[in-house]
């Protein structure tokens, strides 16, 4: 097994501030950054922290910034650094500060608490649900979320501008929106919810403007801004501005 010692700078400090501090640190064949933070916290910083679960990928809780980008801490393989670069590593930017790389990301529960939920077709029991498999897997690529929050900590609209986050969901969630709104069983326009309104009302779809800085980050590869975020946009978009389209969804839908 090959070991080399590498350098790396780690954010420590907690609500009240904070500064980056130098270690040098036994790196193995096959590691990942979030082995590193483990061998530190093992040798030299006992009180470091971090949040963490699987470190397989799924869990979504060990997300940070490494040289700058968000990332997963478990799914960053050392091999792609260069054995002499020094790796730094910061809590996520757009969320505020617990205690050294962990967050209080409390912001994303909140704005999935404002999306109503799927509303049952009336009329139809679990079980008798029938959806085309396109609808299915369409729905699939966004359920694959492991909530790790990397778009919404990348996403501009909120990373540098507090200010906007009481108006904007972020990609997260204004792509579950945009699964419910794609969604062939949602009844919510029935009970007179109206989804692709409240989409650029309530959670902020117009602030983005499909720089796919979102999709770039995400683990999962969700194709977040072109199969949700801009399909929505335009739905949302021809509702506005064409009421023949408006009549016709309505149209459409009751005789279907
Ligand atoms: S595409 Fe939209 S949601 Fe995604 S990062 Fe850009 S502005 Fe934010
Ligand atoms: S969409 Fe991707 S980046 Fe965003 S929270 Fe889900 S898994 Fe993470
Ligand atoms: S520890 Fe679970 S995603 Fe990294």
């Amino acid at each position: 097994m090959t070991t080399y010692d590498a350098h790396f700078r780690v954010w420590r400090g907690d609500s009240d501030g904070g500064d980056l501090k130098d270690f040098t640190v036994a790196v193995h064949d096959g590691e990942v950054v979030l082995d590193i933070v483990h061998r530190l916290q093992a040798t030299q910083t006992p009180d470091l922290a971090v949040r963490w679960n699987c470190k397989a990928g799924k869990c979504g809780s060990c997300s940070a910034e490494i040289n700058g980008r968000p990332r997963l801490l478990c799914m960053t393989r050392m091999s792609v650094f260069a054995r002499d670069e020094t790796v730094t590593i910061t809590p996520l930017r757009a969320f505020p500060v617990i205690r050294d790389l962990v967050t209080d990301v409390s912001f994303n529960y909140a704005k999935a608490r404002e999306i109503p939920s799927f509303v049952p077709p009336a009329g139809l029991e679990p079980g008798e649900y029938r959806m085309k498999q396109e609808d299915v897997a369409r729905s699939q690529e966004f359920r694959k979320c492991i909530e790790c929050f990397l778009c919404q900590d990348t996403c501009h609209v909120v990373r540098d501008h507090e200010e906007n986050k009481n108006a904007f969901a972020g990609p997260r969630f204004l792509m579950r929106v945009a699964e419910l709104d794609m969604h062939p069983l949602d009844a919510a326009e029935e009970t007179g919810l109206d989804r692709k309104r409240t989409a650029q009302d309530e959670h902020g779809l117009g602030y983005c403007n499909i720089t796919k800085c979102c999709t770039e980050v995400c683990p999962e590869q969700i194709r977040i801004t072109d199969n949700a975020l801009i399909p929505l946009k335009e739905r949302a978009v021809d509702r506005k501005y064409d009421p023949l389209v408006w009549l016709g969804n309505k149209i459409g839908r009751r005789k279907g």
